[in-house]
């Protein structure tokens, strides 16, 4: 880091955002494999959550790499800026006081503990959306998986690149509940433990 560039303290805290809105800002970190179900369920609940009248904002895998990292793959490497980058950029929108609600494989154990190191205890929840490769695999929405097996696309996460599953999740969804029990269950986690109302 270029030691010639110094931090400068905003006066509108975060504190002060919080006060103004009412919620206590997260990153909602959603993760599974491809076609689990991640985006869906994420774009349910922050409607929900709209209807909450609360302040949120999507970030979603397919469409951060149409734009902020287009210049990103799928190796191992570019898996891990990946994360690293939506992880700052998630930082950000905690720290303007919102609800993050984050829609990516995520595959890499040890880049989903740095996001979780970047924020304060508690900003971060992970939620394992546990879909099995089956599954994703006979759902396939955008045909990847056929692709992939026909060895059209190499590194495809579940059949030859790992997916590592998490320990400890806040939240365990299992692939076979619906749409609106998931979303129940996590706006209830949401409510006891005080981040909306
Ligand atoms: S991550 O592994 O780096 O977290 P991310 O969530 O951003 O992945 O992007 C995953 C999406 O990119 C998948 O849902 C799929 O549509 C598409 N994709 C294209 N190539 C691959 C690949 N090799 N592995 C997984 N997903 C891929």
């Amino acid at each position: 880091m270029n030691k010639n560039i110094l931090w400068h303290n905003a006066h509108i805290t975060k504190e002060l955002r919080v006060k103004r809105t009412g919620q206590k800002p997260c990153v909602l970190w959603f993760t599974g494999l491809s076609g689990s179900g991640k985006s869906t369920i994420a774009n349910a609940l922050e409607e929900l959550l709209y209807h909450n009248q609360n302040f949120t904002y999507l970030l979603d895998g397919d469409n951060i790499r149409h734009g902020l990292n287009a210049d990103l793959g799928f190796d191992a490497n570019a898996r891990v800026e990946n994360i690293r980058r939506i992880g700052e950029v998630a930082k950000l929108f905690v720290e303007s006081g919102q609800i993050v609600l984050t829609a990516f494989i995520s595959p890499f154990a040890s880049d989903r503990e740095v996001v979780r190191a970047l924020l304060e205890e508690g900003e971060f929840i992970e939620i394992f959306i546990d879909t099995a490769l089956e599954v994703c695999e006979s759902r396939d929405p955008k045909g990847l998986y056929k692709k992939a097996r026909a060895g059209d696309i190499k590194e495809f996460t579940g059949i030859d690149s790992p997916y590592e599953t998490p320990l400890q999740p806040e939240l365990h969804i299992t692939g076979d509940a619906s749409i609106e029990a998931t979303c129940a269950q996590i706006l209830n986690y949401l409510r006891s433990n005080s981040y909306i109302k």
